[in-house]
């Protein structure tokens, strides 16, 4: 299952329960892809979730998705939008799933933590999220994450930073293109 905007799902022709926040945002994507007569796979549901109010796995169960069965749960980009119970209940239904399930997301780091280019894009993107009602809400350390994943049942496979996540050979650029600490 995928969490938030965006068509994974559609490119990977994968069955996926994918939640969105609001249900409008469902339809809207709908419509972008069939203007751009791309096919939503059969088994792809879009599920209206708040995960700041609702438990993901009650709202997936309501819409057909089968918990004895093993998932991944993949929501990037979404953890700074919510609190820390939000985040903690959410990580706790994950942990709740058939074993064998996996999970994989981000967050961004407290404000100490993170590098210059780490700021200036936080700055940017906050200031864009709060003047479209999204305001990033949550910052969490590396150890505090590793506490709630612990808490939750799930055993943390890798914390790695952005520039971690390629060889490091690919980062020797010509452009500007470099990782930052968020
Ligand atoms: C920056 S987008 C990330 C989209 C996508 N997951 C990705 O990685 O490309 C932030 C997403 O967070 C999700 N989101 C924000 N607040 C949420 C909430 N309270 N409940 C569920 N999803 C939320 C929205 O669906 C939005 O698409």
């Amino acid at each position: 299952m995928k969490v938030g905007l965006h068509t994974y799902a559609a490119a990977a022709g994968s069955a996926a329960p994918t939640p969105h926040w609001r249900p409008e945002t469902s339809a809207w994507k709908l419509e972008l892809l069939k203007a751009a007569s791309i096919s939503v796979p059969a088994g792809v549901h879009l599920v209206p979730a708040d995960l700041s109010a609702v438990p993901l796995v009650d709202r997936l169960v309501e819409a057909g998705f089968d918990r004895r069965q093993r998932a991944f749960v993949s929501w990037t980009g979404v953890t700074m939008y919510l609190d820390r119970a939000a985040i903690a209940r959410t990580l706790g239904a994950i942990g709740g799933l058939a074993a064998g399930s996996e999970t994989v997301f981000d967050y961004v780091l407290p404000p100490a933590r993170r590098d210059v280019a780490g700021a200036e894009y936080a700055s940017f993107a906050e200031s864009v999220g709060a003047s479209n009602g999204e305001p990033w809400i949550t910052s969490l350390a590396t150890n505090q994450v590793a506490a709630m994943l612990e808490e939750a049942g799930l055993e943390t496979v890798a914390q790695p930073l952005l520039e971690d996540w390629v060889d490091k050979a690919l980062w020797q650029r010509t452009d500007s293109i470099r990782p930052y600490r968020l």
